[in-house]
């Protein structure tokens, strides 16, 4: 039998698919890069905000609890941004006449809240609630970073659905006793490892988490 090719058109015909197998790849991992990026996850993600509060002031330097603006962080879905009252307790005898808090004095005068931007988001389908992870122990920084240590706000994790369930399926090891949770640094516990598995292992069970049903859609998707 003759060949159905002549060998050079072989050799094209190889190449051919060669370069189009890789030209695949490439668009693959190209997709996927996205998908990772800093881009599409907005990890380091900072707004303009209409006044450049600094959580580096306020939580490092002045050493202000999570829960003295965040009110509702412990009982409720959300935790809720402060309302400009709450800055006046401070700013109505510091810093009284500074150009940067004109609009918090603007928005007491007028009655309006400052219009924040919103860095830590999830789409409106997931469900989201901030009462249960501080209930059982899972601390903000694991979540938000090292707050504390930021001048402007940004998004310490993607929040993204792998992310979630990576922690629902094994959830023990990131167990703190939940009086701990707004402490940004807590070297002594982070660096005894085998301590805490321990606790996390105990609280497990004891709070009934079951990490085999923690991964139902139902959950987060309601
Ligand atoms: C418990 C007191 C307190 C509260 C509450 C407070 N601040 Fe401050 N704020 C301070 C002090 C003290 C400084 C000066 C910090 C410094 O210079 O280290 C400051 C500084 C600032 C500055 C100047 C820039 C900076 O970060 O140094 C801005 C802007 C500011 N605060 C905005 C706000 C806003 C907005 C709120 C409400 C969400 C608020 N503050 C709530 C005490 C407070
Ligand atoms: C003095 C008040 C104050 C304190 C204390 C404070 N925050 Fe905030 N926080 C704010 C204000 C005002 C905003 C909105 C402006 C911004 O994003 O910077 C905010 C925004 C945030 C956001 C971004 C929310 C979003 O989706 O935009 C996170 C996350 C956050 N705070 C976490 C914390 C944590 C964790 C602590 C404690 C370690 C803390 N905050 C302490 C006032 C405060
Ligand atoms: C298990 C992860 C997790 C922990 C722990 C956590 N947060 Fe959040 N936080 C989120 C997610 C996810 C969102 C976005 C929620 C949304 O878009 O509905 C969010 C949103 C916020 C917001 C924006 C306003 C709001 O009401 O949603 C603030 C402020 C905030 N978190 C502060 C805190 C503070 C303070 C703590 C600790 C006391 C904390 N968070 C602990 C995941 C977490
Ligand atoms: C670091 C660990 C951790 C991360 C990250 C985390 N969770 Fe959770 N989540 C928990 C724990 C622990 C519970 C408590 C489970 C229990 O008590 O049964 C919980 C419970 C929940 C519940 C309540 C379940 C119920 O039975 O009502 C929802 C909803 C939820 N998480 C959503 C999310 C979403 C959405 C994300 C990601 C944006 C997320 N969680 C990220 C640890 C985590
Ligand atoms: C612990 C919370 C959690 C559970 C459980 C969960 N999801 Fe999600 N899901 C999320 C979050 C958060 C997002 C948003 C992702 C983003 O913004 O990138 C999401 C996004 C999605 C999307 C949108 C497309 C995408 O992938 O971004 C689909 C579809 C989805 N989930 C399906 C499911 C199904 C099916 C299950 C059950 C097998 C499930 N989810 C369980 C948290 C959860």
């Amino acid at each position: 039998m003759s060949q159905i090719f002549t060998a050079t058109a072989d050799t094209r015909l190889r190449a051919a698919l060669l370069v189009l197998l890789l030209a695949g790849l490439g668009a693959g991992l190209l997709v996927g890069g996205y998908m990772e990026s800093s881009y599409a996850t907005l990890v380091g993600w900072v707004r303009d905000q209409p006044v450049p509060f600094s959580h580096e002031h306020h939580v490092g330097g002045l050493g202000i609890d999570c829960r003295y603006c965040h009110t509702s962080v412990e009982t409720s879905a959300e935790a809720g941004l402060p309302p400009t009252h709450v800055c006046m307790t401070c700013h109505s005898q510091l810093w009284t006449g500074a150009p940067m808090l004109a609009p918090v004095r603007e928005s007491l005068a007028r009655d309006t809240p400052l219009a924040w931007q919103r860095v830590a988001r999830v789409p409106d389908y997931v469900y989201f609630n901030h009462a249960i992870h501080l209930d059982r122990g899972v601390p903000c920084v694991t979540c938000h970073g090292r707050v504390d240590q930021m001048p402007l706000m940004k998004r310490a994790q993607a929040l993204q659905m792998e992310w979630c369930l990576d922690c629902h399926r094994n959830p023990a090891p990131r167990l703190r006793p939940p009086a701990q949770v707004t402490r940004m640094d807590w070297s002594d516990w982070d660096q005894h490892p085998e301590r805490h598995a321990l606790y996390g292992q105990m609280m497990v069970r004891l709070y009934g988490i079951q990490p085999s049903k923690l991964d139902d859609c139902g959950i987060c998707h309601r």
